[in-house]
């Protein structure tokens, strides 16, 4: 009995320098030393188990020695994980800050979403403020009351994409909608630029899209004349297209405009010389425009007697292709890199 009390207190002082010799110095060794020792199969449990090999008088001195070794563990476990944890937040995250960055790509915008810019940007320096209205549009507003009853051959003019199951919903074929609703909620003098998305039902080819952008101008006041009309489009011309830019107005037929006309600027590319792009006249046509219909006017309770005005309206994309000699309108929807890549610069 003497003999094997002795063996367990000796094996108590072998644990402690086991736990004094085993290594903790990365976190592997450290958790392998937590089960060895302290783990709920450890040795000091195993040894805290054998109680019942000490006779009764040196139960309380085998407890209090087995519990030293306890501490001993804990103590060296918490030391060294308190160290590691030290250790390991010296360090950082374990990834390269002195690496050098991935190259990072600059977006570009979209050449559409530059000549809209300009556009929008020219007619606010001379007072003309940015209004907008639905794509899914009522018939009233883009036909009605632009001069277009039903059974009008000029309906014919925009071939219509109906909305089904609504006889009396379209998609807008042109901006000029936003005209009227402008017209009859506000009240003269009104100077308002209206870019946006419109749609005809056209077979899509390298000249035609059935989607598709236009920028509206309404300028509606006393004393607006078909003068203040041509000179606002020179200025817009000039400032669009360079300086030296030439307009010239052609008479033409709108159902919301009389008179009407549609306005060539001398050639982007060519400067009026003669190139395929301006079919050698060394004019490009950009736009309609003409003086607001007083029928018109009195649709959307404008006092007609009182007020004249001018509208005009443009296709941006038609105006990007010349610009930027774009030979093919399906180009802008594509959302090809290696073609939208190439309008970094501001226009
Ligand atoms: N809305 C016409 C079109 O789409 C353009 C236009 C607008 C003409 C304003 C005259 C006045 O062709």
């Amino acid at each position: 009995m003497a003999l094997e009390t002795t063996t367990l207190f000796d094996e108590a002082d072998a644990l402690s320098r086991q736990i004094e010799a085993s290594p903790v110095g990365n976190a592997a060794e450290l958790e392998a030393f937590r089960i060895r020792f302290l783990g709920t199969k450890g040795l000091l449990k195993q040894l805290f188990g054998r109680m019942g090999e000490v006779p009764g008088d040196r139960k309380r001195e085998f407890g209090q020695r087995v519990n030293a070794v306890k501490e001993l563990a804990e103590t060296r476990f918490n030391d060294a994980k308190t160290a590691l944890e030290a250790a390991t937040a010296k360090a950082g995250p374990d990834f390269d800050l002195s690496l050098p960055p991935l190259p990072s790509v600059l977006g570009s915008r979209h050449p559409i979403n530059l000549v809209r810019q300009k556009i929008v940007d020219t007619f606010a320096r001379i007072g003309y403020a940015v209004a907008e209205g639905p794509e899914v549009e009522d018939d009233w507003h883009n036909f009605t009351a632009m001069g277009t009853p039903e059974d009008h051959p000029a309906r014919d003019m925009q071939d219509t994409f109906y909305i089904a199951g609504h006889a009396n919903l379209l998609l807008r074929t042109h901006t000029s909608p936003v005209q009227a609703r402008v017209m009859e909620s506000q009240k003269p003098p009104i100077r308002i630029i209206v870019p946006g998305r419109t749609y005809r039902n056209e077979t899509i080819s390298a000249r035609a899209h059935c989607v598709f952008h236009q920028v509206e101008g309404l300028y509606v006041d006393e004393n607006v004349s078909f003068a203040d009309l041509k000179q606002t489009l020179l200025y817009f011309a000039q400032v669009m297209f360079g300086e030296k830019t030439q307009i010239r107005l052609r008479p033409s037929y709108f159902p919301f405009t009389e008179p009407s006309a549609e306005m060539d600027v001398t050639c982007l590319i060519c400067h009026g010389q003669g190139c395929p792009v301006c079919k050698n006249s060394g004019w490009v046509e950009i736009l309609g425009c003409g003086m607001v219909d007083p029928q018109v006017f009195e649709n959307c309770g404008i006092d007609a007697e009182r007020y004249t005005g001018f509208a005009f309206g443009m296709g941006i994309e038609r105006i990007a292709m010349l610009t930027y000699g774009v030979d093919d309108i399906r180009l802008f929807t594509e959302n090809d890199l290696r073609f939208l890549e190439q309008f970094r610069a501001e226009v």
